[in-house]
């Protein structure tokens, strides 16, 4: 069967068919896709048989292997997808690995730490940092209600969801706490270039999740500016940005008086996340933003 779908896959052109192929026959025999081999003698039930065949019909019309799965790996976790969710991309990770050293720098000066996640999508961001820090909250933000639903459930799934605070906002517009860190993945494609994406993207990820105004740079702009009023002194955002788009959202956040602190490259080497700095200014810190339990949510 294995060797069959395979066959059928790269017949029809399709990136990956070996890794394709073990997932989907893993995915509906109930095993891991490195098992497969320790049940080579075994007879598939018809079922299982008419499972796959239903899938290969998906991924041959081009829906990418992890969405026709409904859930893809992410840093240290499982995530299900929906609809409304972007498939989590491996370049991501290197935005959770930027938010570590601001995460750890909040938790020594302060001794906690409330983060936004805006976009949070399947919540990928959000929960893997949650996992890696038993101490953080956090307020996983979507315009999408969709996606906070699937958010929830990943939030629940991994243990974390008693500090997952899930708001459905236009970025941080109901948000009202006073943070101390903004991370965010947020829709980064230019509008005229979306038509241009592989199918895969296109036709598969929901373009809420892609579309980022017509320089691709909208949502920085609305981040910079929401993040004044939300963010403490000290306080840090942390973002993904597109390629070639750091000078870009530097410039858009040096105007507001962020300071950039450093960059990640993704696993090609291509500048994935940046992080900026909101300096401490002694005039501007008031009594609540010292307070560790604030309330989250607006
Ligand atoms: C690129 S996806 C990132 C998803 C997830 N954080 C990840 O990295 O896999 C951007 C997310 O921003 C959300 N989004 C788009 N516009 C928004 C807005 N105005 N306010 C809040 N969220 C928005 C989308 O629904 C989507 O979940």
């Amino acid at each position: 069967m294995l060797a069959a779908l395979r066959a059928t896959l790269r017949g029809a052109g399709v990136d990956s068919p070996e890794a394709d192929a073990r997932l989907m026959l893993a995915a509906v025999l109930g095993c891991e896709a490195g098992g497969l081999i320790l049940r080579a003698g075994e007879a598939v039930d018809p079922t299982a048989t008419a499972r796959l065949g239903a899938m290969t019909a998906r991924r041959l019309q081009g829906e990418p292997v992890h969405r026709i799965l409904g859930r893809r790996a992410f840093y240290a976790h499982d995530f299900a997808m929906s609809a409304e969710t972007l498939e989590p991309r491996a370049d991501t990770e290197a935005l959770v690995e930027l938010c570590r050293a601001p995460i750890e720098a909040v938790f020594a000066e302060r001794g906690a730490c409330l983060l936004a996640d805006v976009g949070t999508g399947t919540g990928a961001i959000a929960v893997s940092l949650l996992a890696l820090y038993p101490a953080l909250r956090v307020v996983a933000v979507d315009l999408s209600p969709g996606a906070l639903v699937t958010a929830r459930g990943n939030a629940e799934a991994a243990g974390v969801a008693a500090r997952f605070h899930a708001v459905a906002s236009d970025y941080l517009s109901a948000v009202a706490a006073p943070l101390d860190l903004v991370v965010s993945n947020p829709p980064y494609i230019p509008s005229g270039d979306i038509a241009g994406l592989s199918r895969e993207v296109r036709d598969f990820d929901p373009h809420l999740a892609l579309d980022g105004g017509s320089d691709g740079l909208d949502a920085y702009r609305a981040l910079a500016d929401q993040a004044l009023r939300v963010l403490r002194r000290p306080g840090h955002v942390v973002l993904e940005i597109g390629q070639g788009q750091a000078s870009e959202v530097c410039e858009i956040f040096s105007r507001n008086g962020l300071v950039l602190a450093a960059t990640k490259d993704d696993l090609a080497g291509i500048t994935r996340a940046l992080w900026f700095r909101r300096e401490a200014s002694s005039a501007e810190i008031h009594a609540p933003s010292g307070r560790p339990d604030a309330d989250p949510a607006a």
